[in-house]
């Protein structure tokens, strides 16, 4: 009684000192306005990133300097390292009339300078408390280089590994997602975001970009309001819920109103419903976008913007150019302007840029803060935990430290490609290769190494992928030639390690692909390689799931390495090796061929589903490739194997509010100590909605040691079985519900109950 008090206590003191500093930034916020010219006002909603900054879009700002100096920047990204920034912060606070500082922001995705996994490959992880830690590490190192702001996290959820920016999301299911978004922004934004290692992170890309029309970048997007609520909002909302500081509107449209100008989506839903009080950026020239998008002229646009509820501008001025005029001719009112600029200087006061505007620049910091050790043990533990072993075939991994590997592979020693899309900071001379792993993990073995082929043969696509970061090394002999020496190179070795996949640039943003292969010319390599008899260990890097259905066939050894960051020649050795025993499991499902996609685990029954039999018509299924995809979502192997026991329930006929606990006992019956994932999975095959055929509600990571058992025990409510109905009402409803456990999405074990009001 007398704890529980003390912790009420607790609470309400919390929330009165929440109270009190609301009111005094409100009162410093106000005072501040009150001295504002309407250009002032309007200056701060202006996101820039000036010439010389590290470009992530096609335009340009211009005239930056005397733009600080006139007020009418709000904040510059692009820039970092604390003497640069400092720069740019003394033209503001010393030159403009009002002293106001500028907020600077960077593109800090999977770590700053220690880059880790890409975040689908540390989604992978299902560690949610290792991503915190990582995006901490990256708050530490990014307020080092002077940012106070990241353009992270990436939630957008994702069921097409033909778009390119899969890469940077979580994956396919939005109860996974939602607890990996939470987990980020704790990480970066800690519990004060005045501490000059914290920083303001930005939840993007709000909303629903991840489903692309065709997989293909910035398409169209048009889905069914039920879809939204009960699969692709989740992690925005989430992230919310853990007080997230902003947010980035999407580039596609909803509801045939594109994100930027979507009055519904941006207050109705944001403010209204979820109660967001931070601050709304758009993404790069999104309001400039609109005019393609065919909503009007730049003064139309950026007008619906700001009413829509954008506080700011992102590199295309629009705002700066036109809302003055906008104003006077009442498209737009001066509360809007003046709402729009509070929650601006508002996100600066949380930061302490006006106690201190220069708190972020201790030029000591990158030396003692930046690619630490500690940091990149850290990247080398994420790297192996997102690793997904695909298949081991004869238990051929782990390797023996000894004898004689032949490494082959475009990315076999290359260092250009390791770090992966939306690395903005990183250096990739501080990648270690996997040939240095291996020497590193493994010295005892012999390595002999061998390019074999180029990551690709199309000069086209090479041309394309240069036109970002030009990071692919053309080794200009023949294909039959560089082939020839890897097969010889194979022959002499006693097993081969191949290391193929996609260049760096082959996903990420405006990276979409058609076909999601391994590039042809490395497939040629790999059947030669697999004809020589010799074991083949597959090592695959991508920055999405990629159809590797021949591979899955004639490959012994096949692990999904991601882009695994500046620790990834590491953490491959530590795996191929077995100084780590795999643990990753899959978080967006891989297709067997293209012509699958969109393919995902919670996908509906339909009226007609496939009973199995190939030669039974009419029914929902292909002639010509099966319904099933290569390998599930949630799926992964380790090298040890684990054995579920039957789903065992508290209760079978729960009523109302109650509680259920599902068990299930796990046992190592392998060789190896291993970790695995168990997921928990709801289906509710009666309801007045069609639902998905499973639905992740839960997971548990456990230990186990060879011949160890362990019971896993989730515990159920109500509140896992709740759905979005027809009339979007969070609701659940009584009856029989399928409690469904394993250590992927296709094999479980299950048990049903029966839930009464
Ligand atoms: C991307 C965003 C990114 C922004 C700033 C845009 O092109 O869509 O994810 O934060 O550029 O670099």
């Amino acid at each position: 009684m007398k704890l529980r008090y003390f912790g009420l206590c607790l609470l309400w003191c919390a929330a009165a000192v929440a109270q009190a500093q609301n009111q005094k930034m409100d009162a410093y916020v106000t005072k501040l306005m009150k001295k504002m010219t309407l250009e002032e006002k309007i200056g701060q909603l202006n996101l820039v990133t000036p010439g010389g900054a590290t470009l992530t879009g096609a335009v340009v700002s211009e005239g930056v300097d005397a733009k600080i100096r006139n007020g009418a920047v709000g904040g510059i990204f692009g820039i970092y390292g604390p003497a640069d920034v400092r720069k740019a912060q003394e033209i503001a606070v010393k030159n403009s009339r009002l002293h106001i500082p500028l907020l600077f922001g960077l593109d800090v995705i999977h770590g700053h300078k220690t880059i880790v996994p890409i975040p689908l490959g540390l989604s992978c992880s299902w560690d949610t408390t290792l991503i915190e830690r990582t995006a901490r590490m990256a708050a530490t190192e990014a307020t080092a280089d002077g940012l106070q702001w990241a353009f992270s996290p990436m939630v957008d959820i994702s069921r097409d590994p033909r778009w390119g920016r899969i890469s940077e999301g979580s994956g396919e299911d939005p109860f996974l997602g939602s607890k990996i978004a939470k987990a980020m922004v704790r990480g970066y934004q800690g519990t004060d975001l005045t501490n000059d290692h914290t920083l303001m992170a930005c939840v993007k890309h709000f909303a629903l970009y991840g489903a692309a029309e065709a997989g293909r970048d910035y398409n169209t997007v048009d889905m069914s309001r039920i879809k939204m609520y009960q699969y692709y909002l989740p992690p925005y909302k989430a992230a919310i819920d853990a007080g997230v500081g902003s947010i980035m509107s999407s580039f596609n449209e909803i509801d045939g109103v594109p994100a930027t100008a979507n009055q519904w989506l941006l207050t109705d839903l944001l403010r209204d419903q979820w109660g967001f009080d931070g601050l709304v950026v758009t993404d790069y020239t999104g309001i400039n976008e609109m005019i393609a998008h065919g909503l009007g002229d730049l003064q139309e646009v950026s007008a619906r913007a700001l009413a829509a509820g954008v506080d700011m501008d992102m590199v295309g001025e629009g705002f700066l150019t036109t809302l003055q005029q906008s104003l006077k001719e009442g498209k737009i009112t001066e509360q809007q302007i003046d709402a729009a600029c509070r929650k601006v200087l508002e996100m600066k006061y949380k930061l302490g840029l006006f106690d201190d505007p220069y708190r972020y620049f201790d030029t000591k910091r990158p030396g003692r803060e930046i690619l630490t050790a500690e940091h990149r043990a850290l990247a080398r533990e994420a790297a192996a935990h997102s690793m997904v072993l695909l298949k081991n075939e004869d238990q051929l991994l782990p390797l023996k430290k000894s004898g004689t590997v032949a490494l082959i592979g475009p990315l076999a020693s290359d260092q250009k490609n390791m770090l992966g899309t939306w690395n903005i900071a990183g250096d990739w001379k501080e990648a270690v290769s996997i040939e240095q792993g291996i020497k590193d993990v493994a010295g005892d073995v012999t390595i002999r190494y061998a390019k074999g082929a180029n990551i690709t043969s199309d000069t086209m696509l090479l041309k394309r992928l240069a036109a970002f970061r030009d990071l692919v090394d053309v080794d200009p002999r023949s294909a039959e030639e560089m082939r020839r020496e890897a097969v010889a190179t194979a022959r002499q070795a006693d097993v081969v390690v191949a290391v193929l996949g996609e260049a760096q640039e082959m996903s990420g943003e405006a990276a979409s692909r058609s076909e999601i292969g391994i590039p042809e010319v490395q497939r040629e390599l790999l059947r030669e390689l697999v004809a020589t008899g010799k074991p083949v260990v597959l090592v695959v890097m991508s920055g999405r799931p990629l159809t590797l259905t021949w591979e899955d066939e004639h490959v012994p050894a096949i692990v999904e390495a991601w882009f695994g960051g500046t620790e990834v020649g590491h953490a491959v050795a530590d795996v191929l090796f077995g100084d780590y025993n795999p643990s990753g499991k899959l978080t967006a499902t891989f297709p067997r061929n293209v012509g699958q996609i969109p393919i995902y685990y919670n996908h509906k029954n339909t009226g007609r589903p496939f009973g199995g039999d190939p030669l039974t018509k009419f029914q929902s299924r292909y002639l010509d490739v099966s319904n099933e995809p290569l390998y599930p979502f949630g799926y992964g192997l380790s090298y040890t194997t684990f054995e579920y026991g039957d789903v065992k329930l508290s209760n079978t006929n729960p009523s109302g509010t109650t509680s259920v606990t599902a068990t299930v006992t796990v046992r190592n019956t392998g060789k190896y100590a291993g970790e695995e994932t168990v997921q928990l999975y709801l289906s509710d095959p009666v309801a007045s909605v069609t639902r998905a055929v499973k639905e992740l509600i839960g997971f548990q990571k456990v230990q186990l040691q060879p011949g160890q058992s362990k019971e896993v025990t989730f515990t159920l409510t109500p509140e896992h079985l709740k759905f979005y109905n027809s009339d979007l009402a969070y609701v659940w409803e009584p009856g029989a519900f399928g409690i469904h456990i394993g250590g992927n999405s296709r094999d479980v074990k299950s048990a049903t109950l029966n839930w009464s009001k």
